[in-house]
């Protein structure tokens, strides 16, 4: 196998980019404030894991059904999940971290967080744990099975190329690609989402945040095929995930001639629910997809999505609960993730759109409550994590109330976009 490993000699440093607004701005306290946290917490989860190999995803959490069938507001004996529900951790494991090899879905997040906080503070140490953890995803690059291979190389050699050019980061974000490309099917026009579970074609709207990848491989070669597979996914999506008021199915399964088979979750409450994260997917993909295509089909689509979830999401710091039709209510997990998700989305939206001020408050709004001590995590606890207070999949009693690496990854990604418009810059460096 050829061997992609990025080598650090002769990558340009970067000084702190704390250009903008100083730590003699009180109106900023909470953003430099949250920054360094982020540094120290990092800092400490890349040395706690660095010898096991893996990659810090979350902490280990409990459920009950009477929990899960409350918030899903439905009879306890009627909960038939299609996929069997986690196990209950021990006693032991409780809190725990849950740590993950290359080839979970949430890997390349970690590297990524530390590409970011190394870019927010130009600390050279975490320069040095960014290279290190990224590294040791070179096998994602032979991956066929998931469609999450977007995710795991754009935010780890993405980022590690924007901060850190090597020639060897091309190669391998283009044979990912090639991957990913091998899942569209010409006939439904769409990329595969996942090879397991009852459906016929199954595509969820976590896709469209793997289209950047494509686009990304489209420049690196000049071979449009890359963009026209990422366009015709983006388009089949609009057509068949979203409902009259922009809101958006979680799974879509299709028929091989491409008609739709199933419309339904997986993650959220309900079928007709909306499930927080999958409508912030929706945001940030259209919204990167107009990016690379400059095609304002996507920006329109974007902003509808932007508004109903602003219409929609219904607490009063802005950090929406699990599904936006969750019970409303004090014990109602939060999803710190889909807040930042939504966040970072929007600080792009809002330098695009036509009402980008109304975008960018919002953003401020969410992100200022991340910062917020109901949020951000003490120094020194949270298994080294940033954030406190996110859900991964409540149906299936998995990481409920606990930090999340992907909450962690787009937060700092919001707080460098959020910078960069402060200071005037656009909001997003191109990583190629
Ligand atoms: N892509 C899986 C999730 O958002 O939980």
């Amino acid at each position: 196998m050829k061997n992609y490993l990025l080598i650090l000699v002769g990558a340009a440093s970067i000084s702190s980019c704390n250009s903008g607004n100083t730590s003699s701005d009180n109106s900023m306290e909470w953003l430099d404030n949250a920054i360094e946290l982020s540094a120290v917490q990092l800092q400490e989860a890349s040395e706690r894991y660095d010898s096991t190999m893996l990659f810090p995803r979350s902490l280990k959490t409990d459920y009950s059904l009477e929990q899960l069938t409350a918030q899903m507001e439905i009879p306890v004996d009627s909960f038939k999940p299609e996929i069997e529900l986690l196990k209950h951790p021990t006693a032991e494991e409780y809190r725990q971290p849950y740590l993950v090899g290359y080839a979970d879905w949430t890997s390349g997040f970690f590297p990524g967080s530390l590409w970011y906080a190394y870019e927010l503070t130009g600390d050279e140490t975490l320069k040095e744990a960014a290279v290190r953890y990224t590294n040791r995803l070179v096998k994602v690059a032979d991956m066929t099975d998931t469609h999450d291979l977007g995710f795991m190389v754009n935010c780890s050699y993405g980022n590690a190329y924007r901060l850190a050019p090597n020639d060897t980061i091309r190669e391998l974000v283009v044979k990912t690609a090639r991957n990913l490309a091998g899942r569209y099917d010409q006939s439904i026009g769409c990329i595969r989402s996942w090879d397991f579970g009852p459906w016929n074609y199954p595509v969820i709207i976590d896709n469209m945040m793997n289209l950047d990848l494509l686009f990304n491989a489209a420049k690196l070669t000049g071979d449009s095929t890359f963009a026209e597979i990422a366009r015709r996914h983006a388009d089949t999506t609009m057509s068949n995930h979203f409902r009259d008021d922009f809101s958006c199915y979680h799974v879509v399964s299709y028929n091989d001639d491409g008609s739709r088979q199933r419309r339904q979750t997986f993650q959220g409450k309900a079928d007709e629910s909306s499930w927080s994260r999958g409508q912030g997917w929706a945001l940030y993909g259209y919204t990167e997809t107009y990016r690379n295509t400059g095609d304002k089909r996507y920006l329109r689509h974007a902003e509808k999505v932007a508004d109903m979830i602003i219409a929609r999401n219904n607490t009063e710091d802005g950090i929406p609960y699990w599904d936006l039709d969750a019970p409303e209510s004090d014990s109602t997990p939060r999803d710190a993730s889909a807040a930042a998700v939504i966040a970072s989305g929007m600080i792009e939206l809002s330098e695009i759109s036509e009402e980008g001020e109304k975008y960018l408050e919002y953003a401020e709004k969410l992100l200022k409550a991340l910062a917020s001590p109901e949020y951000l995590a003490e120094r020194g606890s949270n298994g080294g994590f940033i954030l406190r207070h996110s859900t991964g999949s409540l149906p299936h009693g998995s990481e409920i109330d606990t930090p999340l690496n992907y909450a962690d990854y787009y937060f700092l990604e919001a707080l460098v976009r959020y910078k960069r418009v402060k200071a005037g810059k656009r909001a997003v460096e191109p990583m190629f």
